[in-house]
């Protein structure tokens, strides 16, 4: 094994396995409430205000798969390629997302007469790769003609290796895509077999060769730790075949159970799920395997490579979180279209879509606004979004930074935390820094990084840190 970073278990063990916030927003989903049309508009239109203006990131929700994960918790659905009605459905849906993309390119795609440029484009599922060539190419041409994407715009895509080809994959190049994501998730047979999703390593080494041949600047692997059947041996040796085959990323989630609301989950053994103080060794072997082969970390769950752009835009301050993970474009304004899709106005407004395929499509194409539920920032939420998001983007509340980015001085606005965060300090999760803000310790806080967020997160009680929250929090991708 390994030479593991030390780290003091008996205190890890006071705060590990509670249900807390990931903060992939803040406020939480659970805090924001019902939308009318009216209410939808309105929060959109925050982005054309003057004095915002900024550039645009647009997230497309292709919710397709043609078989399901047992572990899975994304807002996807079954449609079968074989199947009766499968491809009327994908149609209508696609027919529907075509629409709210004119719709957006109406109302948030220009100020003043001026197209906004478009800097990131992300597609993501469910599995994109379900749509063939054609459709494909008709989804992302008329994007392009409908907003000013910029010529070197991050465009990126998620990808099932067991259904997407290389015909797929050069067809994707060569109409704009330049960066793409393969769900992976673990290589071990027993481990893919409990979880419904065989793939073998030598089919995602084709899918990267592929990719790679097709002219992709940038490879990320989704890797989950956690699941049943996983151990720290086959974690570790789940982390050693990744790295054989050099991805640019990788994301290592943590396996999101929430078999209570998540049916297709009830197919695995949460009786052999690892246990916290097994996870935290997973997430250390991680830590020092990726390490050691050239790979920074980032945030709560991410590695890249030096030169690639997440671990510059840690750098240049310009990273983000959001419901996507960690990625860049901290500066944009992201707008989510389809089916549950998510639209993010930073330290502004948070607006979620019809979250079922066939009521988003019916709500659009029908004219209906198919916005939901969301909520606009109050000053408060703005505050403690910035300062959270310092914590999971660069481990650390800076005083300067918060000031500059929302006009408060840290000391005074945490006050009432005070007594939190010294009891953090005492415990060895975070540190004071010289200028007064406080910085997570390495190994401890940073993969406690949640249970410190919880002390800056308004919604929640003053002891969640140490508590946890009854109502589960692990909502995942
Ligand atoms: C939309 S999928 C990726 C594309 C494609 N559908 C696939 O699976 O290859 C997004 C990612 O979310 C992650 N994911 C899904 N369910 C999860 C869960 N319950 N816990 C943690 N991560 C999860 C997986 O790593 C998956 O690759
Ligand atoms: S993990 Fe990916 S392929 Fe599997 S069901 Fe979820 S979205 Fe579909």
């Amino acid at each position: 094994m390994s030479q593991l970073p030390v780290i003091n278990r008996e205190v890890f063990g006071r705060y590990a396995g509670l249900s807390l916030p990931r903060h992939v927003a803040y406020p939480m989903p659970t805090w924001w409430h019902a939308v009318d049309a009216t209410e939808a508009a309105e929060l959109r239109a925050i982005s054309t205000k003057a004095g915002r203006a900024r550039d645009l990131s647009l997230y497309l929700h292709l919710p397709f798969c043609e078989k399901m994960c047992r572990f899975c918790g994304c807002n996807r659905t079954i449609v079968r390629k074989d199947g009766k009605s499968g491809a009327g459905k994908v149609e209508r849906y696609l027919e529907a997302l075509l629409k709210e993309l004119e719709l957006r390119a109406a109302d948030i795609g220009q100020i003043d007469g001026r197209r906004r440029v478009v800097r990131q484009i992300h597609w993501g599922g469910g599995t994109p790769t379900y749509l063939d060539c054609e459709q494909i190419r008709r989804l992302h041409e008329r994007t392009k003609a409908l907003f000013d994407v910029a010529p070197d715009a991050e465009v990126s895509i998620e990808v099932d290796p067991r259904v997407t080809t290389a015909e797929q994959l050069n067809l994707l190049h060569e109409v704009g895509f330049n960066r793409i994501s393969l769900g992976v998730q673990d290589f071990d047979p027993e481990v893919q077999e409990h979880v419904g999703r065989i793939q073998p390593y030598e089919m995602v080494k084709k899918t990267v060769e592929d990719a790679r041949a097709a002219g992709f600047e940038s490879i990320n692997f989704d890797l989950i730790y956690g699941l049943p059947k996983q151990t720290v041996g086959t974690v570790s040796t789940m982390i050693e075949k990744a790295i054989t085959l050099s991805p640019d990323r990788i994301a290592f989630y943590h396996y999101a159970a929430i078999p209570d609301r998540l049916a297709n989950q009830r197919g695995l053994d949460h009786s052999a799920l690892p246990d916290s103080d097994t996870k935290l060794t997973m997430m250390l072997e991680a830590t020092v395997r990726f390490g050691n082969a050239g790979y920074e970390f980032i945030g709560l769950d991410h590695f890249a490579k030096p030169d690639e752009l997440l671990a510059e835009a840690m750098k240049n301050g310009q990273i983000n979180r959001t419901f996507q993970g960690m990625t860049t474009g901290a500066e944009l304004d992201l707008f989510g279209l389809g089916c549950s899709a998510i639209s993010v106005l930073p330290r502004a407004m948070y607006l979620q879509n019809e979250h079922d395929v066939n009521a988003y499509a019916d709500k659009v194409l029908s004219g209906e606004d198919p916005g939901v539920r969301g909520m606009a920032f109050s000053a408060d939420d703005a505050v403690r979004q910035a300062a959270l998001m310092q914590l999971y983007c660069h481990c650390e509340i800076d005083p300067a930074r918060l000031r500059r980015e929302v006009g408060v001085e840290f000391a005074e606005y945490f006050e009432k935390a005070r007594p939190q965060i010294e009891r953090l300090v005492g415990d060895g999760l975070v540190q004071w820094t010289e200028p007064g803000g406080v910085r997570l310790t390495f190994p401890l806080g940073r993969v406690l990084m949640r249970n410190v967020a919880a002390v800056f997160d308004g919604y929640l009680p003053a002891e969640a840190a140490w508590t946890g929250m009854e109502q589960t929090f692990s909502a995942s991708a």
